[in-house]
């Protein structure tokens, strides 16, 4: 995990993913420049062929290679211009490479709490913007701007070349048409970015929307969430309509800057042509170089605001990704071996944005302890498993784990040594047994089927058509909730790491399964330092210490029976309580 430095600038990030493949953007730079020479170089044999057929007496020999010289300029800048296409698509796909690597790398590194607050489908459009949007600019870089700015210059040269007044012309005209182009871009360039965000904002809300279209439906309220999703909608229209409309504009402005270079170039032309200050050649040059150019600046406007908007959302989508990461190895963080699971958690501090939730908390847990946390539903309990496996950073104190400060070490060694199964398992779009395996990817796949047995998954699993080799559908909806943490215990049979934390590991199943895996759980506690979140009585009997917390505080802390026999005892109130087996939360 060492982090790389990524620009957040498009035109930066443009270089960065550049780099590597420097000698395909060298090849396709020059093959352009090259091939604009050639271009342009057309109207000067169109101005040395309209004399040569003007001279008197007529030289046929030198109106012929002038003739013969007009279509091979077109071939030769032709085959150019390929040149430039062959490299460009080797320096354009190995970009997208680059990007593309860069980005997923650099988002994965983010923390549980970016992920948390942001939509997977939004975080996808946005790699995809800041990849394409850069690729775009730089293409419209190469392809457009790049002979546009350079062709301008050779024509400037021609016609100074043929008359210094000419050559103004087109100079001034062009420093003129290019600050006022400029100026709009500038404008237009937080309009595409704000039409960018609200795309992106669209499409995030309806993949959320779409994910829970059950949900949707079971609450009868389609009107209301179609409601809902229609106000994004309209916001994309509105800032699509003010975006657009700003781009007319800019067309609009160009036709008449055109409009008056054109009347300019011509009528000057003819009148150094009248004054025989110029031969008749270069009022067809003129003519070719005014055709060109319309050709190219009329639709300018356009390019540069559909560059500004790939600007745009790449700038967006860099910046969304691009966020300092909140988690992450501090420079010389230890790579470790944890093998004992001795926690220490020296009074810490801990509150998300705002709300507090431990303060000067401490506790010890000593290796191969098996403790069961208790507390009402908000209390801080998954929190602190948060903060043991890293996903946030204690505001002070510190946590440490066999002697090592959790933050000193790498993220790896800290996670290598801890299995977790969630509340809620998430499961990979992919077959069981990958699924199973993605704890130690290396186990063979005998090994995981040992797992799946003392997590009394295997049967049901062999019941499937296709076991071990079938996909569980996305996020694993096509298994019951008690079948997916049963996924996830088999994991953390196979990991066999010295720290095992449960979340209400077994909430999902009902009595019998629950029964039926209590064996395998006393199985897999065995020799690790455990920490349980619970509810179920039978869970917690079997730890060797209980602590209540409340509102961030230990209230009660000992072994299951010293608790029970307690007077007044919080634990034991909750004993005498308890629904079916369960402690209840008030
Ligand atoms: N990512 C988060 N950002 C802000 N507040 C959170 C976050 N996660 C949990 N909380 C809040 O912290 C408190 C403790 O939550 P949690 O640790 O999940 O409790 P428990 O697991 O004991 O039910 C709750 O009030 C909850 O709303
Ligand atoms: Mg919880």
């Amino acid at each position: 995990m060492s982090e790389i430095e990524i620009p957040k600038k498009p035109l930066k990030f443009g270089l960065f993913a550049t780099k590597p493949h420097k000698k395909w953007a060298i090849i396709a730079i020059c093959s352009v420049i090259i091939a604009t020479t050639i271009d342009r170089m057309s109207v000067i044999v169109l101005r040395n062929l309209t004399d040569s057929i003007a001279t008197q007496p007529i030289v046929f020999k030198a109106v012929w290679i002038w003739a013969i010289f007009y279509p091979i300029l077109f071939l030769l800048a032709g085959a150019f211009w390929r040149t430039s296409g062959f490299m460009g698509l080797r320096w354009f796909m190995n970009f997208r490479l680059t990007a593309y690597q860069a980005l997923y790398e650099y988002i994965t590194l983010h923390s549980k709490d970016y992920f948390n607050s942001r939509f997977a489908g939004a975080l996808t459009n946005k790699m995809g913007n800041a990849v394409d949007g850069t690729e775009s600019v730089f293409e419209n870089l190469l392809w457009r701007f790049i002979p546009l700015i350079y062709g301008l210059i050779l024509y400037i040269i021609f016609a100074w070349l043929s008359s210094p007044l000419l050559g103004l012309i087109i100079l001034i005209w062009t420093i003129v048409f290019l600050s006022v182009n400029w100026y709009f871009a500038k404008k237009i360039q937080p309009k595409s970015y704000e039409y960018a965000k609200s795309l992106s904002t669209l499409k995030g809300r309806i993949v959320d929307s779409l994910s829970n279209i059950s949900l949707v439906h079971e609450s009868a309220f389609l009107r209301g969430e179609r409601e809902y999703i229609n106000k994004y909608i309209k916001k994309q229209r509105d800032k699509g309509i003010s975006e657009w409309q700003l781009s007319e504009w800019v067309l609009l402005t160009n036709n008449i800057l055109i409009f008056i270079f054109m009347a300019l170039m011509i009528g000057a032309s003819v009148y150094l042509f009248q004054k025989n200050l110029v031969s008749v050649g270069v009022v067809v040059m003129v003519i070719a170089i005014v055709g060109e150019l319309i050709g190219q600046l009329l639709f300018i406007g356009m390019e540069i605001k559909n560059t500004t908007k790939y600007y745009g959302e790449a700038r967006e989508g860099l910046e969304e990704i691009l966020t300092e990461h909140i988690i992450n190895n501090k420079p010389n963080a230890k790579d470790v071996d944890i093998s004992n699971g001795n926690i220490e958690i020296k009074s810490i501090y801990f509150e998300y944005n705002n709300s507090k939730i431990f303060k000067d908390f401490s506790i010890n847990i000593a290796s191969g302890q098996k403790i069961g946390f208790v507390g009402k539903s908000g209390a801080g309990k998954t929190t602190l498993v948060s903060l043991l496996l890293r996903h946030f950073d204690v505001q002070e104190g510190e946590i440490k784990i066999d002697g090592y400060n959790i933050s000193e070490i790498t993220l790896e060694s800290l996670r290598r040594a801890i299995g977790f199964v969630p509340q809620d398992t998430s499961l990979f779009h992919r077959t069981i047994l990958e699924n199973i395996q993605y704890s130690r990817p290396e186990a063979k796949i005998s090994d995981v089927k040992e797992a799946a047995k003392h997590a009394q998954i295997d049967k049901f699993i062999e019941s499937l058509p296709e076991g071990y080799n079938t996909l569980v559908g996305e996020r694993g909806l096509k298994l019951s909730g008690g079948q997916r943490q049963r996924i996830a215990i088999a994991r953390a049979f196979l990991k066999n790491s010295p720290i095992l934390i449960l979340d209400e590991a077994t909430s999902s199943l009902d009595s019998e399964s629950e029964h039926a895996i209590q064996t395998s759980l006393e199985n897999l506690m065995k020799d690790k330092t455990v920490i349980a979140i619970a509810h179920r009585l039978s869970t917690l009997k079997k730890m060797d210490r209980i602590v209540i917390i409340e509102d961030g505080k230990i209230v009660e802390d000992g072994l299951p029976e010293k608790l029970l026999n307690k007077k007044n005892g919080i634990f034991k109130n909750m004993w005498e309580h308890q629904v079916k087996g369960f402690i209840i939360d008030d």
